[in-house]
């Protein structure tokens, strides 16, 4: 049986006898000894070698007293191996340097001269914690690692993430039904993709359905299906989307924007898990996990009469709330990073990055339209760049950074656009007030949304 490897333990004192007397009490005992004389001897031994502990002085020459270049230190070594245990050594009765070394990240501490057989046991002790710390966090690396293999790939590093990947994390497995909430573009169908492929419905599917603009008419048709015959354009059986996402999970988009008749029969099917489709009088059961999201908010519409609460408390076991963008700017860089990757791969372009103007427009944009805006610019600025790293004016972001297009350079179709983009956002994406406010009929409304490309509630 080969011998377990000695442990590599890493001593720095700017006294040579000191390390002398360390190194040979230490080895004695069975422990591989490396030994620096200066803070940068530190540093440098840690990039070099993998160490289970650091012995560590805090005075050196600079000045051998205050204990400062030691504390001062001990920053940076977490920086470099945040799972070190540190051990510092500090002149007798100088517990208070012992006392903000430990605050600094130290694990323990020695007071000179030492006690053998109290420094041994320390030492000893610290290497075992490191060990199953270093254990634990490999462990937790690698189930985070397989954990997420084969998920779509979700970005999100900054602070104001952290809640909404712990709740991902934790509900993401369960059956339980899921409202993802935030702005346009904020990233809500991909945490849908996330969750459903992790949950254990993975290998069934994902059937997503824009419930928000489905029309009054064919909203029962299109989720329950219906038979032939049912009604005059039903010249045969149609499997609806709760069916086709059988032992699946089903995403309903812009759930908000269902008006309240539909938001009845879509409580009934959600409670029950029963369903007939339209034109028959079998009833058929579905075991469907919902995934709802929505831009706007729903208790106003709650408060208005226009959701019903009971719905709302079907959908919403647990709510995941999106960040806007311009509250987690530390995604930015990284973001910005994968998608200027991603398209210049797409379209063959060798862009090398953002020059760091570039890079500081992107954080201090406002980003109204979120990450797909973010995207949408990163595209952009990839065909525009020639060569190299991506500048300011490649962003094409500055004439847009306050307030809104100008109508008057706007051509009439752009201004259509516009104007139906503001008069549905004005309505919560609701088309029939939007359309009552454009003057329009709704059908006209639905026209010009199909011509422009325009989905409700997206931009
Ligand atoms: N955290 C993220 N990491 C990587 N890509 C992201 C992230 N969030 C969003 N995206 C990308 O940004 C775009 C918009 O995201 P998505 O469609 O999920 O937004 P949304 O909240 O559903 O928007 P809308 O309300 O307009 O429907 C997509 O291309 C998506 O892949
Ligand atoms: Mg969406």
């Amino acid at each position: 049986m080969s011998e377990p490897p000695q442990p590599h333990i890493l001593i720095a004192d700017d006294q040579q006898d000191v390390l002398e007397a360390l190194r040979l009490l230490l080895k004695g005992e069975g422990f591989r000894i490396e030994t620096v004389t200066s803070p940068a001897g530190i540093i440098a031994a840690l990039e070099e070698n993998d160490f289970d502990a650091l012995l560590m002085d805090l005075n050196y020459t600079r000045d051998t007293t205050s204990g400062r270049e030691g504390l001062d230190l001990l920053p940076q070594v977490t920086d470099v191996d945040g799972t070190l245990p540190v051990i510092v050594m500090t002149a007798w009765g100088s517990v208070d340097g012992a006392v903000e070394a430990m605050r600094n990240g130290a694990r323990d501490y020695v007071e000179k001269p030492w006690d053998n057989a109290r420094l041994i046991a320390t030492v000893r002790t610290q290497v075992e914690l490191g060990q199953a710390l270093r254990r634990s966090h490999r462990l937790e690396v690698e189930n985070r690692m397989l954990r997420r293999e084969g998920l779509p790939e979700m970005i999100a590093e900054s602070r104001a993430m952290e809640p909404v990947l712990n709740l991902m994390e934790r509900v993401g497995p369960s059956d339980a039904n899921v409202l993802v909430t935030g702005e346009h573009g904020t990233g809500k169908e991909v945490v849908a993709r996330w969750l459903h492929a992790c949950s254990n419905r993975a290998d069934r599917p994902l059937v997503t359905v824009n419930v928000g603009g489905l029309s009054e008419g064919t909203f029962e048709s299109e989720l329950f299906g219906h038979v032939k015959g049912a009604f005059t354009d039903a010249k045969t059986d149609r499997v609806g989307y709760f069916e086709l996402a059988d032992k699946g999970t089903l995403f309903l988009d812009e759930i908000a924007n269902v008006p309240t008749p539909q938001q009845a029969s879509l409580l009934r099917v959600i409670e029950s898990g029963e369903m007939q489709r339209v034109g028959s009088s079998r009833t058929r059961r579905v075991d469907v996990r919902i995934i709802s999201a929505t831009n706007v908010e729903v208790q106003k519409k709650i408060d208005e009469g226009l959701f019903r609460e009971d719905l709302l408390y079907r959908l919403n076991t647990v709510e995941i709330g999106l960040p806007p963008l311009r509250d987690r700017r530390e995604d930015i860089p990284l973001l910005a990073t994968h998608f200027l990757r991603r398209h210049a791969e797409h379209y063959g372009q060798a862009v090398e990055g953002f020059d760091a103007a570039a890079m500081r427009l992107l954080l201090d944009h406002p980003w109204p339209g979120n990450v797909r805006e973010l995207e949408h610019a990163v595209e952009r600025a990839c065909l525009m760049t020639v060569g190299g790293k991506v500048g300011v004016d490649d962003l094409g972001l500055r004439e847009r950074r306050s307030g809104s297009p100008r109508l008057e350079q706007m051509s009439l179709e752009e201004a259509e656009k516009y104007l139906i983009q503001k008069a549905l956002s004005r309505a919560d994406n609701n088309v029939s007030q939007a359309a009552d406010a454009l003057g329009l009929s709704r059908s006209a409304l639905y026209r010009r949304l199909q011509r422009f490309g325009l989905h409700v509630g997206e931009e």
